[in-house]
């Protein structure tokens, strides 16, 4: 499983640093989230943060996009240097034309669904996807219990996929940390983000290890 270390329960007056404790800790990818103050109250970071962002690191950046009309977006996050875009389903009536743009751009394309939506929703979408973000947090900050409903959302997607011999990968997104790290990882999830069970810890990139062995002994 891959570990993906989200910015936004970082010192945000040491990005630089956070990058590299990250590269440190051996993540995957970079988790960037980015909120709008309307799809979500909260405001985070922009355009220019992931342009600086990329860089400063060879790490994938994996852009969550917790914004209304994310259509209008993509293009400025793809030309910063985001790797993986992620947009809301709740935010996004057209997806089809979102996704085959995402992709055309090359970038992986990913759509995140909220802990209220199911993951029926995407069955129509499902083979033009990426990735699946399974909310395991409602959007908006960090620092959030994780909601356990979302493990029974990732094993029925990770069903869904196999039967269909589709090649889309879940994220799992929101308050995990080494507690449920393992169960995270046994309900089928390939990557796993982690906020202020990184950032807030003493020792970040020590933080990401101890994860990794969590997932290890559990699997
Ligand atoms: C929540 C964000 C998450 C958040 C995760 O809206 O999408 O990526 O930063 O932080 P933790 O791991 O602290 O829940
Ligand atoms: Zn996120």
């Amino acid at each position: 499983m891959k570990i993906a270390p989200s910015l936004l329960a970082a010192d945000l007056l040491d990005l630089g640093g956070a990058v590299a404790v990250a590269e440190a800790g051996g993540a995957d990818l970079l988790h960037v989230d980015v909120m709008d103050g309307h799809f979500v109250p909260n405001l985070s970071f922009g355009i220019p943060v992931v342009a600086a962002l990329a860089r400063r690191t060879r790490l994938p950046l994996d852009v969550h996009l917790m914004v209304s009309n994310p259509d209008t977006l993509l293009d400025a996050y793809v030309d910063a240097g985001a790797a993986w875009i992620s947009v809301h389903w709740e935010a996004a009536p057209h997806l089809h034309r979102l996704v085959s743009h995402l992709r055309g751009r090359g970038v992986r394309a990913g759509v995140a669904l909220n802990p209220a939506t199911p993951v029926a929703v995407l069955e129509d979408v499902l083979p033009d996807l990426d990735y699946v973000v399974i909310m395991s947090v409602d959007p908006g900050w960090s620092g959030q219990s994780f909601q356990a409903g979302a493990l029974a959302k990732a094993a029925k997607l990770r069903e869904t996929i196999a039967r269909r011999g589709l090649a889309v990968e879940i994220e799992m997104d929101g308050g995990i940390g080494p507690a449920n790290v393992g169960a995270v990882a046994r309900s089928g999830v390939d990557v796993a983000v982690a906020g202020s069970e990184v950032y807030r810890q003493a020792d970040p990139a020590a933080a990401i290890r101890a994860l990794r062995s969590r997932v290890e002994a559990a699997a």
